[in-house]
């Protein structure tokens, strides 16, 4: 599932800026828009946008979000990384990973899926040796 063809280019300039530009799919509509509207206090960063682009991104995410049955609660705020969907994905990983120097954190993708830009996360593609299957 790579980035929907229609994605705005203000998509990956505003919301690719710190971290990467997430599959729309990733997260239900209704957590896409509780993410857009608490962006004024976001993780302790501004990621406010303003204008026309912050409308546009919303509705790109929430016509293309995924499926919020089959994902799961994403908590408050809502993470990718906290839905059943993930925690089920990522169940075989031991926990020691998620702190690992290299990675930083579950919501840096890039850290373990080679391809996650593109939207691969085959279990192939994985940069960590120890956990390529
Ligand atoms: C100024 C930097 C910055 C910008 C710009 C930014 N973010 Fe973030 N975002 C963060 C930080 C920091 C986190 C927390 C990362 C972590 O916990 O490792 C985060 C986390 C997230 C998460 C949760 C990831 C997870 O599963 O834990 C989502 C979803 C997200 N951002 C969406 C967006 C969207 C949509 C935009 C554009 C409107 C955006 N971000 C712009 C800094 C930013
Ligand atoms: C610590 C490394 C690590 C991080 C960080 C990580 N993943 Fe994964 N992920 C894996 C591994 C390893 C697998 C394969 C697990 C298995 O098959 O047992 C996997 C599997 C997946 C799968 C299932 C692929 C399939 O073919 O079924 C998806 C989707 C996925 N990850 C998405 C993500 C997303 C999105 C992020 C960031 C929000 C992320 N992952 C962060 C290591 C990681």
């Amino acid at each position: 599932m790579p980035l929907p063809a229609n994605a705005p280019p203000a998509y990956q300039a505003e919301c690719g800026a710190c971290h990467m530009a997430f599959q729309p799919a990733l997260l239900s509509a209704n957590d896409w828009r509780r993410t857009m509207a608490g962006l004024k206090d976001h993780f302790g960063t501004d990621a406010t946008v303003d204008g026309p682009a912050g409308q546009e991104i919303g509705s790109f995410l929430e016509r293309n979000a995924g499926n919020a049955g089959k994902l799961g609660s994403a908590g408050e705020p809502p993470r990718i990384s906290q839905t059943a969907r993930f925690v089920r994905k990522h169940r075989e990983i031991p926990a020691k990973y998620w702190k690992d120097p290299r990675i930083k954190s579950a919501a840096n993708c890039e850290a373990c899926h080679r391809g996650a830009a593109d939207g691969n996360y085959s279990e192939h593609d994985i940069v960590i040796r120890e956990l390529r299957r």
